[in-house]
Parts: structure tokens; sequence; C-alpha cells
């Protein structure tokens, strides 16, 4: 490794042990002190690489917060934060007689990549009877957690989990959503109280308008009101998605837990099963024929949602299609709004720059975040599309490196946006710099 790279790395560790909090790592210093799920798992992903105490404790301590029904929680809040909104006097999760005893926690889910960063943590790990410990106390919970998602949130049987909640797309003000929340018009009176605090931290241009707060805010006291009982909220939930991200992370997922199986005497049948089910159904239900990519399905209108963001090219890292997809999936991502083979562009913003409502500063509007750069580098990779994936591994290491870790960054000048020192874009460099690390030949010595 070049010395300006060993650099970049001693920098991202930095950021990782300045928001450890000694149970788990905080996404953000200020903007976001408490535990969230996905943040979890990818942090866990560069914990992997060099510290196996760390990246085994980030993951128990998330899944010590399951819901009694395999749920599991957005964000653990940390007692030691109290004015954060929405904390736990909003959610009143305590409602659901399924919350867990000794946490706090919000009362929707995250993206289910912690089957992946489990098989990362297990499969990299330098003490081997310590990680086998670990994966002994992981697979239940992975396995009660997905049960959950296939059980309540796949009410038909389709193979595919519906999100009910921006929030629990990970994505939370992407346009994918605008159609959803404009059409759900609120009284005054239907629209909870609350104060913002992200507005007091980051710049306001960049964070969600205030009428889409009103509608989270409103979902989530929608599920309160019905004390978390998702057979009830289903029946009304006016948010209703099959989204592409969601379902390509949990196919991946079930794939990861087939593998880890049988390494603690498991049956890996049912995950495979689940596994080929869930990429079947991406594969026939949410495919676009017409422009090559994959749609979010929005289950209350019945209808795809025609909104071209980089998370409908997520499929690639669960290999879901075939040579033929792929080939038209990167010709969009080369000669659409996506910038791969763009040079004015850093590739890939997380929204067509010539959608409707584009913004390359606005919250999951067109900045390029590092997570979903990441899930597309290792699918891009995982084709064989060396050049387009190493464009993504050069891009990642040039933001970090000219502007620092940040929580996402402008596509054209590379500005950064968002939470300083945030925690998953260092950890995502830690694992695109050592993984790239351990796949170069050893120099050959004279
Ligand atoms: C924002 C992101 C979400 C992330 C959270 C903490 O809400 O949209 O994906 O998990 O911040 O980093």
């Amino acid at each position: 490794m070049k010395r300006r790279e060993r650099a970049l790395l001693e920098q991202a560790k930095l950021v990782l042990d300045f928001n450890w909090t000694g149970g788990y790592t905080k996404p953000g210093p200020r903007l976001y002190p408490h535990q969230w799920s996905w943040d979890s798992a990818l942090i866990s992903i560069g914990y992997s690489h060099y510290d196996q105490d760390r990246a085994e404790r980030e993951l128990l301590h998330l899944f010590d917060a399951q819901w009694r029904n395999g749920l599991l929680p957005q964000i653990v809040f940390n007692p030691s934060f109290g004015d954060y909104f929405p904390g736990p006097g909003f959610w009143h999760a305590q409602e659901s007689p399924d919350a867990p005893p000794h946490h706090r926690t919000s009362g929707v889910v995250q993206p289910p990549a912690h089957a992946t960063a489990v098989r990362l943590v297990y499969e990299r790990a330098r003490d081997r009877s310590r990680a086998h410990e670990f994966l002994e106390r992981a697979y239940p919970h992975l396995v009660f957690w997905h049960d959950y998602l296939y059980r309540e949130r796949d009410p038909e049987g389709e193979g595919l989990a519906y999100i009910r909640h921006p929030w629990e797309s990970g994505m939370d003000n992407s346009p994918l959503w605008d159609a959803i929340l404009q059409r759900l018009h609120l009284r005054e009176d239907e629209i909870p109280s609350y104060r913002r605090v992200d507005v007091h931290t980051v710049s306001e241009q960049d964070r969600p308008t205030s009428a889409a707060y009103d509608r989270f805010a409103y979902l989530v006291r929608f599920f309160a009101e019905r004390g978390y009982e998702e057979a009830e909220i289903r029946e009304e939930c006016p948010f209703l998605v099959q989204d592409v991200l969601f379902n390509s992370l949990l196919c991946r997922a079930e794939a990861d837990l087939a593998e880890l199986a049988p390494e603690i005497g498991e049956d890996p049948a049912p995950h495979r099963e689940r596994a080929r089910k869930t990429a079947r159904a991406i594969d026939e239900k949410l495919w676009d024929e017409e422009h090559g990519t994959y749609l979010d399905y929005d289950l209350v209108s019945g209808r795809p949602i025609y909104v071209y963001c980089a998370s409908n090219f997520l499929p690639l890292f669960a290999g879901v299609p075939d040579e033929e997809r792929v080939r038209r999936m990167v010709n969009f991502l080369e000669h659409g709004g996506f910038g791969l083979s763009d040079h004015r562009i850093r590739p890939v913003p997380s929204y067509d720059v010539h959608g409707f409502g584009f913004s390359p500063t606005r919250y999951w509007r067109g900045p390029v975040w590092i997570n979903i750069d990441w899930f597309l580098l290792r699918g891009l990779e995982r084709y064989g599309y060396r050049e387009h994936s190493a464009r993504l591994s050069t891009t990642i290491r040039e933001l970090c490196e000219r502007s620092g870790f940040y929580e996402y960054f402008d596509p054209f000048t590379g500005q950064g946006h968002g939470s300083v020192l945030f925690s998953w874009s260092a950890a995502l460099l830690v694992d695109v710099l050592l993984s790239a690390a351990d796949e170069a030949p050893s120099p050959r010595r004279p």
C-alpha cells in the first residue's frame, strides 16, 4: 500500500475511534449519536479487517435490542443523548408488547445488510474460536430477523418484503417517495407537533423539507396508534413499498446465511431457497424492460414507481440479473445520468442527474453516498466489470481524501455535505483499501 493510502487508512480508523462509544459506533458525532441498524452493519465491515472485538460487539449490541417478534430496530437509543427527534417519547415503541424490555428503540427497520456483515466479520476474524462463538450468538438473531421480514412484511408470500416508512429504506428523502407523500393530504390537526434538531446541526438547505417531515411524523404516529401491530398497520398504511435496495440486500443476506449455516451445523437449504425465491421475485416483478433496470413497487396504488435512482441497480450486489440484463444496466449507468462514463460526474450519484428535482447537495436527491457506491462496486466486480468497479473505488478514495469523511458528496464538485466524520464513509473506505491490499500480489523479493 502506498504512503498516501496508509495515511488515509489511519485517518479513517481515527474517525471510527472518535465515534466509538464502548458499545457501538455513532454514525456521526453530533447529528447521529444513537445506534443505527444498517450503519452498524456497514461499520462492522470496516472493523472486520482490523478489530475483531469491536466488529463483533457492534453487531451484538444491535441484536440485543431486537424485538420479541424479530424486528431489528432502525435506532437503538442511547439514554445519555436526550435531545433527539424523533426520540423514544415520540415513537411510543413500548406500546407494542414485542418491544424489548431493556432498550429504547424506534419502531421501524432498516435494510437487512446484517447477515452479509456477520459473514465478513466471521470470515476475516483472526481468533477462530472466538469467531465461532460469535457466529453461534449472531445466527439465531439473523434467522429471527429474516423470519420476521418474510412473515410480517410479505403477507402474500411473494418473496418480497415491504417497507412502510421512507426511513425504512435508509434513503429517507429520496425522490422515490415523492408521489406517495404528495398523495398524503394531511389536515392541520393530523400533523403531530414536533421539534426537529437536524436543522440546527447541518445546513437546512441539505435536509428534507418540513412538508416531508410532517409526513414522516404522521406515519410514526400512525404506527404508534396501532401499537405496532403489523396486521393492523398494513390494512390502512398509505406507504407500503417493495423497494429494490431493501430486497436486494435481503436476497444477498439470505445467500450469506446459507454460507454461514453449515459452519455451526445448521441447515443451509431454507436460506438458499428463500434467496432464490426473492431473486426470482425481484427479477420478475421489479424489472423494467423499457429502461433496463429495476423499479420499486408501490403496493397501495398497485404500480411501479418510475423514478431512477442508483439504488435501483443494487440487484447487482445480490447477483440477481443475468448477463444480458447486467449489460443493459451497465449501459444505463454509463449513458443515463449516473456518470459511469462521464468524467465531469463523480459516479455514481444517488439519483439520475437528469431526473426531475435532482439536487447535487440535497439529502438523497443526487449526492454521492459511499454506501450505495460500495454496493455497486462490489456488484460490478461480481460480474467481472473490473474497470467500472475500479472507477468507483478510485472515486471513493478521492472523495474521502480531498473532502474528508462526510456523509455525502456533491457529484460535480466533490464537496462534502451533511455530517462530518461520518462512520460508514470511513468504514467502507477501510474495506476498499484493505480488500485491494489483500488482493494485490505481494511485491517480488529481489
Ligand atoms: C440518515 C440516513 C440513514 C442512516 C442514518 C444514520 O437518516 O438516511 O440511512 O442510517 O442517517 O446515519
